[in-house]
């Protein structure tokens, strides 16, 4: 019914919580004058004795009482508003405090789209909870009582039996609760299962017209969203069940007290108005609990959601490093082991040595565990077996900061982001002028492209969707190259460029060899045939090992697939830019 730990996770609300329920509560008490006042002149009327004064007096009160009950139950809504915006304000932020504190691992452990839902959706339920239930939860303890001492001052018997009567509501909501609970995490589940395919089908749309697979891909979201239509109608279900319940409960506890009263004021226990002010009262008893009763489920909804956003806060995160004195960046692989699940090893024993100032490579076939060495040394992924330095420091006692400060990784999936060239160019570095954002872009021979359009202006669309994959390449490097740091990790940043630019573009790159340390992940081999050193893997393991020359005098892995890449490259007559 109460959940301690949202409360206590918004403090913030709390204010808006109780001014909410003083307000109800001074609404109930105008309520109480008005009734009396009514009760009043009922009384005078059946004696006889109206004159003016009193219908003066009684009309004054009434006009009074109606619009100042009217202001109070307004300014409560108002309270009710104030501590939902708290909720969502406090719990987005912290959703996206928790995001950005996990970083690049978070998928490791929350589907994308689940967590977007929590934070969208999931946070919305929560509103109705401390925007409704919270304040009604304790408003419909305090109205009783408050009508009870009211009642007490005409007669005990009625009051007592509408006390009485009133826990009988949250006892059928308890009764309720016990499977609600069940039903409504299922009901979660099932939602956030829901928008995963949707995300997905909606991310991959034209791939599946391109195969056609769009009718199964429908079928089989047709059957997630009947299932979820079904619970969904199971909870619905049951919500208006419990309401007939609940209604159930309130009409016969008040028709219970009135008859009382009745009674009691037959056997001349209770004056007239003391009778009146019973059968004008007693709907009140109830209606607060009755109202909790209604809001109960939204609040349930809210809590099923509140149990999944504290699943998400609650996620262990790793031990920040904090050292920030690496000493240089050379970078070390120590028997390095590393599987995306438990049960498939990706990446067995890899030791390797990147000297700085070097320039290394590690190339492979495709899905032979290059990038996942990369995702290892930027901390993307944790591993548990061996250990990775940079400039002698281990990874995770690494300040994070110091880690990105010193490597730059430029990948082929790397985002460029909705918003102009500048835009996406700046983030890498804030305080650039155009001067060199637009040497930037003529390093990795975009300058041309940018200038035929509106220049660094340029708008880019909502997944670069107006650029070709061989452009955001680009731009990914040329953001990269701002970037500036000791440390260059390309991989396959150059996989979609046509041939001739990505020769011009690794002359550049070959240039910064002299400062930069350059680890260059590909598996065109023809791309580091200078490299210092070229780490070959095969199967997640470094397999050889050497210059372009020593590897090629082997007759290994290496010279076989250099001379089937160069064979295939004459035949095919040169690379492509997709
Ligand atoms: N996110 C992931 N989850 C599970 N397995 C993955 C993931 N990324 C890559 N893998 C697997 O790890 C292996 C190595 O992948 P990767 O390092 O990307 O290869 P490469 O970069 O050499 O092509 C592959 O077998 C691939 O299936
Ligand atoms: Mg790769």
């Amino acid at each position: 019914m109460f959940d301690k730990r949202l409360m206590n996770e918004i403090r913030e609300s709390r204010k808006y919580i109780i001014a909410n329920v003083a307000l109800q509560w001074l609404a109930l008490c105008v309520n109480i004058l008005l009734m009396y006042t009514i009760a009043f002149l009922l009384t005078a009327v059946w004696n006889g004795f109206t004159n003016a004064y009193v219908l003066l007096f009684t009309g004054l009160i009434a006009l009074g009482a109606v619009p100042l009950r009217y202001v109070l139950t307004r300014m409560a809504a108002h309270m009710s508003f104030c501590s939902a915006r708290t909720v969502k304000k406090t719990l987005r932020q912290k959703i996206w405090d928790k995001l950005l504190r996990i970083g690049g691992t978070y998928a490791e452990q929350t589907p994308t789209a689940e967590l977007v839902q929590t934070s969208v959706e999931g946070v919305d339920q929560l509103e109705s909870y401390f925007g409704a239930y919270l304040p009604q939860l304790f408003y419909a303890v305090l109205a009783p009582v408050t009508l009870f001492i009211v009642l007490l001052f005409f007669d005990w018997r009625p009051a007592v039996v509408l006390l009485v009567c009133v826990p009988l509501i949250p006892v059928s909501i308890v009764l309720v609760r016990r499977w609600a609970k069940k039903l409504l995490s299922k009901y979660w589940g099932q939602y956030t299962e829901l928008g995963d395919s949707f995300l997905e089908n909606l991310q991959g749309m034209t791939t599946l017209k391109i195969y056609q697979a769009d009718e199964a891909r429908t079928e089989r979201m047709n059957e997630e969203a009947e299932s979820f239509r079904k619970v969904t109608m199971r909870v619905l279900i049951m919500q208006l069940n419990s309401i007939s319940v609940m209604d159930l409960v309130s009409w016969s506890g008040a028709a219970l007290g009135m008859l009382v009263g009745v009674l009691s004021f037959r056997a001349g226990h209770i004056s007239l108005t003391g009778c009146l002010m019973v059968i004008l009262l007693s709907a009140d008893f109830f209606l607060p609990m009755r109202a909790l009763g209604s809001c109960f489920h939204v609040a349930m909804n809210g809590m099923a959601a509140a149990d999944r956003i504290f699943a998400f806060l609650d996620l262990e995160e790793k031990e920040k490093g904090t050292r920030t004195d690496p000493d240089g960046c050379a970078i070390v692989y120590h028997d390095v082991s590393f599987g995306y699940s438990e049960e498939r090893e990706v990446v067995h024993h890899v030791s390797m040595e990147i000297p700085e100032h070097s320039f290394t490579a590690i190339v492979g076939e495709s899905g032979s565990g290059k990038s996942t060495l990369a995702h290892l040394l930027m901390k993307h992924r944790t591993f548990s077996e061996g250990e990775i330095t940079l400039g002698g420091v281990p990874l995770n006692e690494l300040d994070e900061h110091t880690l990105v400060n010193t490597v730059t990784c430029i990948s082929d999936r790397a985002c460029i982001f909705r918003g102009t060239i500048r835009d996406n160019l700046l983030m890498a570095a804030p305080d650039a002028d155009d001067e060199q954002l637009w040497n930037a872009l003529e390093r990795v021979c975009l300058k041309e492209f940018a200038e035929e359009r509106e220049g660094l202006d340029t708008q880019i669309l909502e997944e670069a969707k107006n650029l070709s994959g061989g452009q955001r390449q680009r731009l990914a490097l040329a953001r990269g190259l701002l970037h500036d740091t000791p440390v260059y990790l390309f991989d396959e940043a150059s996989s979609n460029i046509d041939a001739e630019s990505e020769a011009l573009i690794l002359q550049e790159i070959l240039r910064m060899k002299e400062t930069k340390t350059i680890l260059m992940i590909t598996h065109r081999l023809r791309n580091v045939v200078s490299a210092d050193q070229i780490w070959v893997m095969k199967d997640g393991a470094v397999i050889e090992h050497g210059t372009h020359e020593e590897l090629m005098g082997t007759a290994g892995v290496y010279a076989e697939l250099y001379d089937r890449q160069c064979a295939l490259e004459q035949y095919a007559g040169g690379s492509y830019e997709a």
